[in-house]
C-alpha cells in the first residue's frame, strides 16, 4: 500500500518534493508527540515543530470544530476572534510591536516584511546569513543561500557567514575576537550594497540559526549586526518561524535571547499547530506607513477558524505550562547528550537551546572534517528504533531535535536511549 502510495505521489506530485528517509514513513495518525504509520508503527516524534502543542491536541481540535461550524469567512468582516487573537499574540511582545498582519505561510510573512521595509527605506540591498532558508516565493528566492534555488543571489543581496564557538577554527579563541572578525564580514558587505547604489533595506536574521547548523554565535555577533544594518538605514527582520513560541527555552521569542528587538518580526509553523497560520508583527508607524500606501488584504489569512486555533494554541502553551517545560526537558535531555557527546571523539558539542538542539558529527577527532554520510546513517539508525529527527547544516552534519513542546518527561529515555544505541551501531565502541 505505501509503494503504492508513493508511485501514486511520484506520477502527480513528481518526485522532487522532497520526503525524508531512505524509505518515506507513511504516517496515518498523530497523539501528543506519538505517531503512527500505516503498519501501525509507533514513532516518537523528535523532529516536528509544527504540532507544537502536541499532534492532534483535542483542544486545538475542538476549537477548530467549533469555529468551522460557526463561521468561516475571508477577513474583510468585523470579527470577535480575530481580534481577540490579535490582542493575545501582540501581548506577549515588545510594547512597540503593537501591530500584527496574518498570513498563510512563513514565506508570506517574511515577503511582507521585505515589502515593508523596501517600501520604508527606499532602498534594494538585502542582507541574510550564509546558509539561511526563509520561505519560497520569488524575492525570498533570490536570498536562500540555505537550498537549492535556480535563481541564485540576487544582484541586491549580500550574504555574510555566522560564527561558530564550537567550530575547530575557532578553539580556544576569545569570543570578542571571532565576533568583530565575523563582523567585519557584515561590515564589507553594507560596504558593498552603498557602493553599487542598492543602499541597504534589511537584514534578516533567524535567531537560532537552524539551517546554518545551530552555530554557537559569540556575545553580541547578533546585536552587532542589527546596529549596523540599522546605521546604513536598513531595517531588522527577525525570522521567528522556527525559533517562535517558547521553543527556545529560555525566552518566549527566540530574538529576546540577544539584546535586540527586531522591527519585523515574522512567525509561522508552530502558530497554527498544523493548521496554516503566520504573522508578521511590526510597530503601529511601519505598519501606517505601508497601510497609506498599499491597498493590502489577505483572503486566508488569519480568518477565524485560523484564529480559534491560534487562540487556543497559545491559552495550552500557558495552561500546561510549555514553554517552562520546553526549558527543564531541554536542560534534561541536553545534560544527557552531553554526557554521550564526551564519550565519542567523533561528536561535537551539544547545540541549540530550549527544545531545539542537535550535535556535529565528525570523520576525525580534531572535529575539521563534518561527515555528513555518517549523520544521514544515524538519522536512519535512531528511526530504526522508532524515533523520528533529522539533520541539518552546510554540509547535514549537525543532527536536528526538535520535538512538539508537547514531549513529557517519560518520553525522554525513548529519546536518548535511541540516539545512544545509534551512535554505537555508527560510530562503534567510544
Ligand atoms: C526560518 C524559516 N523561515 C521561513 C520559512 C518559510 O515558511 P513556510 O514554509 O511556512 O513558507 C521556513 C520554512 O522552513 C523557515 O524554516
Amino acid at each position: 500500500m505505501t509503494e503504492d502510495l508513493l508511485e501514486r505521489r511520484f506520477a502527480t506530485i513528481g518526485r522532487h518534493s522532497p520526503l525524508f528517509y531512505d524509505q518515506p514513513v507513511h504516517l496515518v495518525s498523530g497523539s501528543g508527540v506519538w505517531l503512527t504509520d500505516a503498519d501501525g508503527r509507533r514513532y516518537l516524534d523528535a523532529y516536528n515543530n509544527v504540532p507544537h502543542v502536541g499532534h492532534a491536541h483535542p483542544r486545538v481540535v475542538e476549537a477548530l470544530c467549533r469555529q468551522a461550524a460557526t463561521l468561516n469567512i475571508h477577513t474583510r468582516y468585523l470579527d470577535e476572534r480575530v481580534v481577540e487573537y490579535a490582542e493575545e499574540l501582540l501581548g506577549r511582545f515588545e510594547p512597540e510591536l503593537d501591530r500584527v498582519v496574518f498570513a498563510n505561510s512563513g514565506s508570506e510573512a517574511n515577503e511582507l516584511a521585505f515589502r515593508v521595509a523596501l517600501q520604508h527605506t527606499g532602498a534594494r540591498g538585502i542582507l541574510v546569513t550564509d546558509y539561511s532558508y526563509h520561505g519560497n516565493t520569488s524575492l525570498l528566492a533570490g536570498l536562500t543561500t540555505g537550498l537549492k534555488t535556480h535563481e541564485g543571489l540576487a544582484p541586491h543581496v549580500r550574504s555574510f557567514p555566522v560564527p561558530d564557538m564550537d567550530a575547530a577554527a575557532n578553539d580556544g579563541r576569545d569570543p570578542a575576537v571571532v565576533r568583530d572578525e565575523a563582523l567585519r564580514h557584515v561590515d564589507e558587505a553594507i560596504d558593498q550594497l552603498l557602493g553599487s547604489g542598492f543602499g541597504v533595506a534589511a537584514v534578516i536574521v533567524e535567531s537560532i540559526f537552524s539551517t546554518e547548523g545551530l552555530p554557537r554565535v559569540p556575545a553580541g555577533f547578533v546585536e552587532g549586526v542589527a546596529a549596523r544594518v540599522r546605521a546604513a538605514g536598513g531595517l531588522v527582520i527577525g525570522d521567528e518561524v522556527q525559533a517562535g513560541l517558547g521553543r527556545t527555552g529560555s525566552t518566549f521569542w527566540g530574538y529576546q535571547r540577544y539584546d535586540l528587538v527586531p522591527d519585523l518580526v515574522t512567525l509561522g509553523k508552530p502558530l497554527g499547530n498544523g493548521h496554516p497560520l503566520a504573522a508578521t508583527v511590526t510597530t503601529a508607524a511601519l505598519w501606517e506607513e505601508f497601510g497609506a500606501r498599499n491597498e493590502f488584504f489577505n483572503t486566508f489569512a488569519g480568518n477565524p477558524v485560523s484564529s480559534a486555533v491560534g487562540l487556543e494554541v497559545l491559552r495550552i502553551i500557558d495552561d500546561e505550562g510549555l514553554f517552562a517545560r520546553s526549558a527543564r526537558l531541554g536542560s534534561v535531555i541536553r545534560s544527557d547528550l552531553t554526557q554521550l557527546t564526551a564519550q565519542h571523539d567523533r561528536l561535537g558539542p551539544v547545540k541549540g537551546d530550549g527544545l531545539f538542539f542537535g550535535f556535529s558529527v565528525f570523520e576525525d577527532a580534531g572535529h575539521a572534517r563534518p561527515d555528513g554520510p555518517a549523520t544521514r546513517r544515524l538519522v536512519e539508525e535512531v528511526k530504526r528504533r522508532g524515533v523520528l529527527l533529522s539533520r541539518i547544516g552546510p554540509t547535514g552534519s549537525v543532527l536536528k531535535i526538535r520535538p512538539p513542546l508537547a514531549l513529557q518527561d517519560e518520553d525522554v529515555p525513548t529519546l536518548t536511549g535511541a540516539l545512544r544505541e545509534s551512535v554505537l551501531t555508527v560510530l562503534g565502541q567510544p
